[in-house]
């Protein structure tokens, strides 16, 4: 049977499957269920440096090939949200990355310091949400100056291995990494929702989604993650999470072979329920076997001969 453990910054998981952000991810009972299905990981919602109510329902549509959200990033208080992560932390026997956004430098690194203190494995900080206000979000993740700025900031205001997750809406995506990890980021993940689009509704004649407009996730976005990854592969030294359209164990290999060492799954939750983090390792598992493949590492970068 192939062995299916993989590492991030020193960080060990048990399979290279990782909740993505923001999919099951308020309570620590929700993150429960991901991690009791197999998870290798779990990553939180993004946790705000204020209560924020998000945008108006409806927030999220199915399209043919993938789902638009424009949640807006909605959360509770600082607080409340930390309570809730030293709650999983403990709960959980396998590794928690805490996912946080705020509006400027400075409360990146105050909020990077307060999580901290409750000590989660990873850090994740959100610079690529596609549907919010233009102060915080992708605003900052298209900006190389500003995506260094914020990754130093949060960098010398905790020790917790800090992980960058990037939007794929820019033309160069090798110059922002470029810049988070001449900036101190140990890992990077890409790639957040891309778009943002939009879904009318022809016979209302109007926009479905409240916001308008939403990030695209799902099947739709997996060539473009996979082109993220790999051209990231060969641009910086530090690890690769991919993440985007994964639905299968055999995605996760062709994700795994463009340079991820591990992968985040989302959407793929809402068309497979929550034991798809257990169905995609039992599948990645037959593929590897098939293929005469005995460790992640064989395969991690693979397609880069
Ligand atoms: C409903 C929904 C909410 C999300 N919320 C967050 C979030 O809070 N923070 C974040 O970094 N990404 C968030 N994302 C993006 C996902 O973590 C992931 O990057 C994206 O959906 C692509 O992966 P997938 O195709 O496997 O869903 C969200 C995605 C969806 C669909």
């Amino acid at each position: 049977m192939a062995e299916l453990l993989t590492e991030i910054c020193g960080t060990k998981l048990r399979n290279p499957t990782i909740l993505a952000a923001g999919i099951l991810g308020v309570t620590s009972a929700t993150l429960e269920r991901a991690a009791n299905s197999g998870a290798g990981a779990v990553t939180t919602k993004s946790i705000g440096p204020i209560r924020r109510e998000g945008h108006p329902n409806p927030v999220v549509v199915e399209t043919p090939c993938g789902l638009l959200n424009a949640v807006g990033l909605s959360c509770p208080s600082p607080e409340e949200s930390i309570e809730e992560l030293k709650k999983t932390i403990k709960e959980l026997d396998i590794p928690v990355i805490a996912s946080f956004y705020a509006h400027s430098e400075l409360e990146f690194g105050n909020l990077a310091e307060r999580i901290s203190g409750v000590k989660p494995h990873l850090l994740e900080a959100n610079i690529s949400c596609p549907n919010v206000e233009n102060d915080f979000g992708m605003a900052i993740g298209t900006d190389a100056e500003a995506s260094s700025r914020i990754t130093a900031e949060i960098k010398s205001m905790t020790d917790i291995p800090l992980i960058v997750k990037l939007t794929p809406n820019v033309t160069d995506i090798r110059e922002i990494a470029r810049a988070v990890e001449d900036a101190g980021a140990d890992a990077i993940a890409v790639i957040n929702t891309y778009g943002p689009g939009m879904a009318i509704n022809a016979e209302t004649g109007r926009p479905v989604l409240s916001n308008m407009f939403g990030g695209l996730s799902g099947p739709a976005i997996k060539p473009i993650a996979l082109r993220c990854v790999y051209e990231l592969y060969d641009e910086v030294g530090i690890p690769l999470i991919g993440i985007g359209g994964i639905q299968t164990g055999k995605d996760m290999a062709e994700m795994l072979m463009a340079g991820a060492s591990a992968c985040g799954i989302g959407t793929a939750i809402m068309n497979r329920g929550v034991e798809v983090f257990s169905e995609i390792c039992r599948e990645l598992e037959e593929f590897m076997d098939e293929h005469g493949y005995s460790r992640v590492r064989d395969i991690v970068g693979l397609a880069h001969r």
